[in-house]
């Protein structure tokens, strides 16, 4: 008897320590900066013809491993995290199974970088859902992008695929991909100091501390998965995560950078009961990131706006404004944008903006 209970015991004890140590929770996926990569007699040249030979990953089609300071025609390749990444080119799909927790939200951030066709697009995907993220706008002038994707677990496993849909002439015309993280999302929830969801923005994707240019949120995000739990990404363009280890943040550590003028929003609905009064307030500023000129951001609740401008001088700085309304209807369109377009006055070809940030509303009584 004692015996029995001695291997249950046992059995208890592994089976929790296992599960203890498996689910993911933050960081970079396991060789997800691929520094570990495939042996010489696995490549042909740049070509990886083994597809168990990159640790952790499983590729298919036309895949490159390539190191940083690599040319290509006149292209110099730099890589943003270690010295290596891979290339996909035509069809190519790179794979990992990640050990996850049922029901939990996750938000995976990669870099990537556009090489030689201006429509590359990627597919990333978590069955049974997946996203199309375009990479025709460049946003930051390294070349390298990271950009947020958000799944719920169905199961303990998730099977992340990225994959190119392209079908170029060249079949090496391909996104370079690097540095593959993920996090484990809390949705925050609507308090009594504020009926808006991570209101804040301090709950959203991973962002890297060797990457100067913060994680974008790409645009047609729903609701339920979005990497930036509580809020959706409207039209066309994305709207930039950063953090305060690389930028100057109004309040708390993240916020939200308007990078690409009307084409880019952040909305959240909210439950609100029609004739009451509300107050919705906001910091509004820049991120420090050498942004400067004359910026409006336009927030909108339901058919009520407000315009604030804000006269950035690129050095990180904010100001408060409300917009008071009356709700008409019993749920309403909170929403943001940047009236115009910036780009930063270091460089300019990155596009940049204002920053929003500490949004919260309240019920108020009758002024
Ligand atoms: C981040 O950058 C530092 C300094 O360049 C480097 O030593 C470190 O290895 C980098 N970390 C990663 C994860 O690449
Ligand atoms: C993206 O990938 C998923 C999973 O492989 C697939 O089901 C979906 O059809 C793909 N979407 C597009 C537009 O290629």
């Amino acid at each position: 008897m004692r015996m029995v209970h001695g291997i249950l015991m046992w059995v208890l004890l592994v089976s929790a320590t296992c599960h203890f140590v498996s689910a993911f929770t933050d960081g970079l996926l396991p060789n997800g900066d691929f520094e570990k990569g495939p042996k010489r007699s696995d490549m042909k040249g740049t070509v990886v013809i083994n597809k168990h030979s990159i640790p952790n990953w499983e590729l298919s089609g036309f895949v490159e491993y390539i190191k940083s300071g690599q040319k290509q025609g006149d292209m110099l390749l730099v890589v943003p995290e270690g010295a290596f990444a891979v290339r996909l080119g035509n069809e190519a799909s790179i794979k990992q199974r990640i050990k996850v927790t049922r029901g939990q939200n996750y938000a995976i951030t990669f870099c990537a970088a556009r090489t030689c066709a201006q429509e590359e697009r990627l597919n990333i995907s978590v069955s049974p859902e997946w996203g199309v993220l375009p990479m025709q706008t460049l946003y930051s002038s390294s070349g390298w992008d990271c950009y947020a994707w958000g799944f719920v677990a169905l199961s303990n496993f998730a099977e992340l695929v990225i994959h190119n849909p392209g079908v170029e002439e060249d079949p090496a015309c391909g996104p370079l991909i690097d540095a593959v993280a993920m996090r484990n999302l809390y949705p925050p929830k609507r308090t009594g100091t504020n009926l808006m969801k991570n209101g804040n923005f301090e709950e959203g994707p991973f962002i890297f501390r060797n990457t100067t240019w913060g994680t974008l949120i790409p645009p047609n995000i729903e609701d339920a998965h979005s990497p930036l739990p509580g809020w959706m990404i409207e039209s066309l363009k994305a709207v930039k995560y950063v953090d305060a280890n690389h930028f100057f943040i109004p309040s708390g550590r993240r916020a939200i950078e308007l990078v690409a003028g009307k084409e880019s929003a952040i909305a959240q609905v909210v439950r609100t009961i029609p004739g009451k009064h509300y107050s919705l307030s906001f910091a509004v500023g820049d991120a420090k990131d050498a942004c400067v000129g004359a910026m409006v951001v336009e927030a909108f609740a339901g058919k009520d706006t407000i315009k604030v401008p804000y006269n950035s001088k690129g050095k990180g700085g904010f100001k408060r404004a409300v917009l008071r309304f009356v709700a008409s209807e019993t749920r309403t369109r909170i929403m943001f944008y940047s009236t115009f377009y910036s780009m930063r006055s270091d460089d300019f070809s990155s596009l940049c903006g204002p920053v929003v940030d500490d949004v919260r509303l309240l019920s108020i009584r009758k002024p």
